[in-house]
């Protein structure tokens, strides 16, 4: 049954209502961690059944450029476990060099028993490999494609299994078009619907247009297709041409024939500041229904393309076989009732943590310890060795090292007064050598003896030219702000502030959080 199916996204934001039930999908959240407190870090994501399987781009250099494709599993949709690259990035293959190869989707070959990997490299190359997460080889050779398709420059696609037969939709790029712009567009490309070969590593070099009608801009501009098959109706969802954007159109074509004709409609006129990475279906068990999930890569106000979040919602489908437009209202949750992998959930460092900011809160990244030490304090919620403290930290090309502090203070009354000592209970100093590009865990291991309700902080110091980034959320309206405080000190304010000069150099910052998370035993 593993991947007899396959789907796309990435994601996170769900949240579980009941077990193995109902997931939730919420258009505010869009960052996704896995269970280790990690950042999940796979650009333009797709999930495969089975487990549910979330495979994309890292963007997190941890070598000195962005290359190799994650994956991560989960049993529940909400907790995810890294599961490493797909293949050694680190050494010299088919993919390597920095972006590496784009848009990767694996299907299952259930005769040979092996899951095969396609990824858009300079036309499309093929892995395989025995196990869904780890481990693939490439093929000694590259599929062919059509005819039409192959004088052009191959770009986004998608492979899925419909019926048990392989299918592959893709784009091919034309750089030399008569009517682009200066501005736009620059490019044209329209999408192409055919067959794979029997083994599922070809194709059979036989492909159909994918184009409304229209023939127009939009048309010829189509790019990041997932194909799925419903009620006798074929249906290509793809965006239109945006490198690592911030949103697009959301288009769909429907057809009874994969020859076509076709009818699209726009769904969306950004996909809700988004770009589609795929369609994921959840078959909820007790009806058997299938509710295709689309979801796509979002870049959520943050100032780099490895910051992308992921963002899921349920398709609705009219009795025509039209679909309904996007929602794309900040607010907006969807449930969906789906079948839960095999296994029992992941839990990790971060998962099991008592004392920590939560888990699915709407977080942001703020770049600003260029200009701000941040202190965020907490109540210790049992007893026992507090080990380690966790904070997300993101560096680029800092300088100075990012210190961060973890203390016990006696009260905040006490803390803000001028004089005040706090009693430091570990210290680490990292430089960008120490971290990623993307939100992972710089961590200070502290190894001291806590006690429920005592106060405890951790303070960020990193004064640079360029800023690293952190992460930070919006209290819940029911979460107590006396306990979770986060405070700001200017860079250089260590004078009293305020008309009568009895105030100190600090303020709050009011009902924000800053991701971190501890590990108490
Ligand atoms: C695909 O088929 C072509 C012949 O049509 C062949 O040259 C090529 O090696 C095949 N590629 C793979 C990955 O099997
Ligand atoms: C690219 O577009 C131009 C202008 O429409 C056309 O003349 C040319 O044949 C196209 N190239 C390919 C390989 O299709
Ligand atoms: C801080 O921790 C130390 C031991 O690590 C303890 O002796 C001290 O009482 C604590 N201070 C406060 C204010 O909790
Ligand atoms: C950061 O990296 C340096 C050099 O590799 C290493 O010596 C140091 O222990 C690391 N620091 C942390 C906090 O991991
Ligand atoms: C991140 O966490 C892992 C596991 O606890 C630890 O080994 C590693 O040193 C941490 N990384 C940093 C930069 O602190």
């Amino acid at each position: 049954m593993r991947f007899s199916r396959i789907a796309i996204v990435a994601a996170g934001l769900f949240s579980q209502l009941a077990i193995g039930a109902t997931t939730q999908f919420s258009n505010e959240r869009r960052f996704m961690f896995d269970v280790d407190g990690n950042f999940i870090d796979a650009y333009g994501s797709k999930i495969n059944y089975g487990k549910y399987y979330l495979y994309g781009n890292s963007w997190s250099i941890e070598g000195s450029e962005a290359y190799g494709i994650k994956s991560y599993s989960s049993v529940d949709l909400v907790n995810w476990r890294y599961e490493g690259f797909l293949y050694d990035p680190t050494t010299t293959n088919d993919c390597s060099g920095s972006g590496g190869c784009g848009r990767p989707h694996i299907i299952y070959n259930a005769k040979t028993k092996k899951y095969i990997l396609w990824a858009n490299n300079d036309g499309y190359v093929v892995a395989t490999s025995d196990h869904p997460a780890t481990g693939y080889k490439f093929l000694s050779s590259q599929p062919a494609l059509d005819p039409v398709v192959a004088k052009l420059n191959p770009a986004d696609f998608a492979v899925e299994l419909i019926n048990n037969e392989g299918y592959i939709v893709y784009s091919g790029l034309n750089f030399t078009i008569t009517d682009g712009g200066s501005l736009w567009p620059q490019i044209s490309q329209s999408l192409y619907l055919g067959h794979l070969t029997s083994d599922l590593v070809n194709t059979t070099t036989v492909a159909y247009d994918v184009k409304s009608e229209a023939n127009d801009i939009v048309d010829n501009q189509a790019e990041s297709p997932d194909l799925i098959f419903r009620n006798g109706l074929w249906y290509v969802f793809a965006s239109n041409t945006c490198g690592y954007c911030s949103g697009t159109l959301a288009i769909v074509y429907r057809s009874s024939s994969i020859q076509g004709p076709w009818k699209r409609q726009i769904l969306s006129g950004d996909s809700c500041n988004s770009q589609l990475e795929g369609i994921l279906p959840l078959v909820d068990p007790k009806t058997k229904e299938t509710t295709y999930v689309w979801h796509g890569t979002s870049v959520p106000g943050g100032p780099r393309t490895g910051f992308g979040g992921h963002i899921f919602q349920p398709l609705v489908f009219n009795k025509d076989g039209s679909v309904q437009d996007l929602n794309c209202s900040p607010e907006a949750t969807f449930e969906v009732d789906f079948t839960p992998g095999e296994g029992t959930a992941a839990s990790g460092l971060a998962s099991q943590s008592t004392d920590k900011s939560p888990d699915l809160a709407t977080y942001s990244a703020v770049c600003d310890s260029d200009q701000y030490i941040l202190y965020q304090t907490w109540t210790a919620e049992r007893t026992g060795l507090l080990e380690s403290v966790s904070v997300n930290i993101a560096a680029t090309t800092q300088t100075t090292a990012l210190k961060v502090t973890v203390f016990n203070f006696s009260s905040v009354q006490d803390l803000l007064e001028p004089g005040y000592t706090f009693n430091t209970l570990g210290e680490s100093s990292f430089l960008p050598s120490n971290l990623t590009w993307v939100f992972n865990n710089a961590t200070v291991h502290v190894d001291a003896q806590v006690s429920a309700g005592e106060r405890l902080g951790l303070q960020i110091s990193g004064a640079d030219f360029a800023p690293y980034c952190h992460l930070e959320y919006p209290l819940a309206a029911n979460q107590k702000s006396e306990d979770l405080i986060l405070f700001q000190q200017g860079i250089g304010q260590y004078s009293a502030r305020g008309p009568k000069g009895s105030s100190p150099p600090i303020q709050v910052r009011e009902r924000r959080g800053l991701k971190f998370w501890s590990v108490v035993n």
